[in-house]
């Protein structure tokens, strides 16, 4: 039988142990060092690195490779999760267990320590291509690149970032809102099925299946965030709860109820669970983390 627990906290390790060497070699400035190790070497799931590295173990023995990768989606979605707690953003306090960024330095390192963490995750992309000595994975490297840039820009994070600050207090339709999940939230997850997927030369069918999967999951990625903003334990969670109600959010609990926000999440699993169809066990890490994602605390 599958040991998720394990398989979770063998590969958070990993990731964990890589993104500081990572950042001891990118980031040798005294002032920027303390800020930047806080805020990412703080205690996160690191889902989008896992999925990542999950992705590639479904289509080859040397997933490996997609380490930096994963890395690199970890110190985006840092960077995003800084910004996004900004007083000009959603103002909060609170962040993995403990003080958020500008709370613990102040905004204008906060606002630094985003930006360092968004560059060197491209630092650390175009230096993984360059490092890399065949044609083949280097077209390989350069799709990845470009598929976590777009996801991370405005055509993916930052335009459900937007969205999601303009609709605050609006009245928005279900497909909206939806929309909004798949961009703020969604991109950057599928981009690691995708990356993960491209760098263990994934065949065009297992491409497209692993990132029907990071479709699905995704959405129901940020329904359940939504659910434990409202239900979830604060210091379970390292975050507080109730500020998507105080500051009037869009959300599916806000606009389907809990409980059909729940039946959505489940659907979505299924639907993620359908896509992995054509694969052998390889793909069981990804089939438990589907479970994971809905049954989930924090
Ligand atoms: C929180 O992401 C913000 C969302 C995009 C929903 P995570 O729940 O992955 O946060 P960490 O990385 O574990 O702190
Ligand atoms: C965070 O969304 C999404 C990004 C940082 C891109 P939320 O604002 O809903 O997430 P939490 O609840 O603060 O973690
Ligand atoms: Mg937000
Ligand atoms: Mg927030």
């Amino acid at each position: 039988m599958f040991d998720l627990p394990n398989y979770l906290k063998t590969n958070r390790e990993l990731v964990n142990r890589t993104l500081k060497g990572y950042v001891q070699h990118f980031c040798r400035s005294g002032r920027m060092r303390q800020p930047v190790e806080y805020a990412l070497l703080g205690d996160g799931k690191r889902i989008r690195p896992i999925l990542c590295i999950a992705s590639s173990a479904t289509v080859t023995e040397d997933y490996h490779i997609a380490l930096p990768a994963a890395c690199a989606l970890e110190m985006i979605h840092t960077y995003s999760l800084i910004h996004d707690d900004l007083p000009a953003l959603d103002n909060d306090e609170m962040r993995r267990g403990r003080p958020t960024c500008h709370v613990r330095f102040d905004e204008p390192t906060a606002i630094l320590a985003g930006d360092a963490l968004l560059n060197m995750a491209f630092e650390l992309l175009t230096e993984s291509a360059l490092n890399l000595n065949t044609n083949r994975c280097m077209t390989a490297w350069v799709k990845v690149m470009a598929c976590i840039a777009q996801a991370s820009g405005c055509r993916g994070m930052i335009e459900g970032q937007a969205r999601d600050l303009a609709f605050e207090g609006a009245t928005i339709s279900i497909e909206a809102l939806k929309d909004m999940h798949a961009l703020k939230t969604g991109a950057l997850i599928q981009a690691a099925m995708s990356s993960g997927a491209i760098l263990g030369e994934a065949s065009e069918e297992q491409l497209a299946c692993l990132d029907k999967y990071g479709q699905s999951i995704g959405l129901a990625f940020q329904v359940i965030d939504d659910i434990l903003n409202i239900k979830g334990d604060p210091c379970i969670m390292g975050k507080a709860v109730g500020t998507d109600v105080t500051r009037a959010k869009n959300t599916y609990p806000a606009l389907l109820g809990l409980a059909e926000s729940e039946r959505l999440a489940r659907r979505l699993v299924e639907r993620a669970l359908q896509a992995l169809d054509i694969f052998d066990n390889r793909a069981d890490p990804l089939r438990f983390i589907a479970h994971y994602i809905i049954e989930r605390n924090r």
